[in-house]
């Protein structure tokens, strides 16, 4: 029977991210909180595109591509989309054409300049070919759609699902998982909680089906980013059993592990809430950290009002996953000079 680690390492996978990812303490952090220690796995400077948490998963995605002898990649997301970005310079970086769904609509209120600065403005850097298409909350279909569209023109098309969120993707956060346990147990951390932010589902699955393959007892925690915590927890539910299952650690696996916290997303997907805005000023502040309105910045007010509700013991070594997202702040000027003239 082949173990867990023998099943991840059989998945073809190409190397695109800088790895491993630094871990690194947040001591001022965790001392202005009067927490637990604090540290944060620097999935940011995964390299390629600016980097953020898609560059692992594409590293499996994008090595079905080559198999498949696909001649373009299909993807997708919001203007501001972190993972429209990492696909875009992936496949610059692989030599495939890359034709991305960018959904207009979902973000309401946008600053002016949204539609032309952070990570869209490095899709087009990148060479991508941009597909205007109006946010109707199907996500995934309309890049099927792009999909079919171009198989019908004679083209062979590979397509990456919304967040590159599907088993296979996740399978970068189930090494990322093998990482991170690698690095605290080099360095005599004994790691009680991770936390990060979820939105389509991947990271957190991949994580927890890797914690669980692994009967490991630390607790993942999921915070919603999307203003949706139900759904965000019933896709990690979904894609972490397909993880296990492709781990061979079924048995493993229990929905009773995810836990998706609600309350920080604020309104809206792509809407900063004040206690963002706090988490931003904060990180940047005390450890030279930079968070996005959209994605790192609810994760970290996440972590701060979990500290803050007393959910850690003094005792407790709880890692926050930095999964990257800064090229979107400055689609958020005017909120992001609110920041710089908060108390924090
Ligand atoms: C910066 C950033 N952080 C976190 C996430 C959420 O990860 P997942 O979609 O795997 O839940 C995303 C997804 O787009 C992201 O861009």
């Amino acid at each position: 029977m082949p173990t867990v680690a023998e099943r991840l390492d059989a998945v073809p996978r190409l190397r695109l991210a800088h790895l491993p990812t630094p871990l690194e303490d947040m001591p001022r952090l965790s001392a202005y909180l009067g927490g637990p220690r604090l540290l944060v796995k620097r999935d940011d400077c995964t390299g390629l595109g600016l980097g953020g948490n898609k560059v692992r998963k594409l590293e499996y995605h994008l090595a079905v591509a080559l198999a498949d002898r696909a001649d373009c990649v299909v993807c997708g997301g919001v203007v501001q989309s972190n993972t429209a970005r990492q696909v875009a310079a992936a496949c610059a970086r692989l030599g495939l054409e890359c034709h991305l769904g960018v959904l207009r609509g979902r973000v309401r209120d946008p600053e002016p300049g949204h539609d032309a600065t952070g990570n869209i403005l490095l899709d087009r850097l990148f060479g991508a070919v941009i597909h205007e298409i109006p946010w109707d909350g199907d996500r995934d279909r309309c890049l099927r759609e792009l999909a079919v569209q171009l198989r019908v023109a004679g083209r062979r098309p590979y397509l990456v699902p919304y967040g590159a969120s599907d088993a296979l993707g996740a399978l970068g956060y189930a090494r990322m998982a093998v990482e991170l346990l690698g690095q605290c147990e080099a360095t005599g951390v004994a790691p009680t909680s991770i936390v990060h932010a979820s939105g389509s589902g991947g990271t957190q699955a991949g994580i927890l089906a890797m914690l669980a393959a692994l009967a490991r007892g630390v607790r993942c925690i999921g915070i919603d980013v999307d203003a949706d915590a139900r759904r965000v927890a019933a896709d990690v539910s979904r894609i972490g059993r397909d993880v296990a299952q492709m781990l061979g650690a079924q048995q493993a696996w229990s929905d009773a592990v995810v836990e998706v916290m609600a309350g920080y997303a604020g309104t809206a997907y792509g809407s900063p809430a004040a206690g963002t805005l706090e988490a931003i000023g904060l990180a940047a502040r005390l450890e030279g950290l930079v968070l996005d309105p959209v994605y790192s910045g609810k994760a970290m007010a996440g972590l701060i009002g979990l500290v803050r509700a007393g959910r850690f013991t003094r005792d407790d070594a709880v890692v926050w996953i930095h999964t990257g997202g800064a090229p979107a702040l400055f689609a958020y000027p005017a909120a992001m000079t609110a920041v710089s003239t908060h108390p924090g």
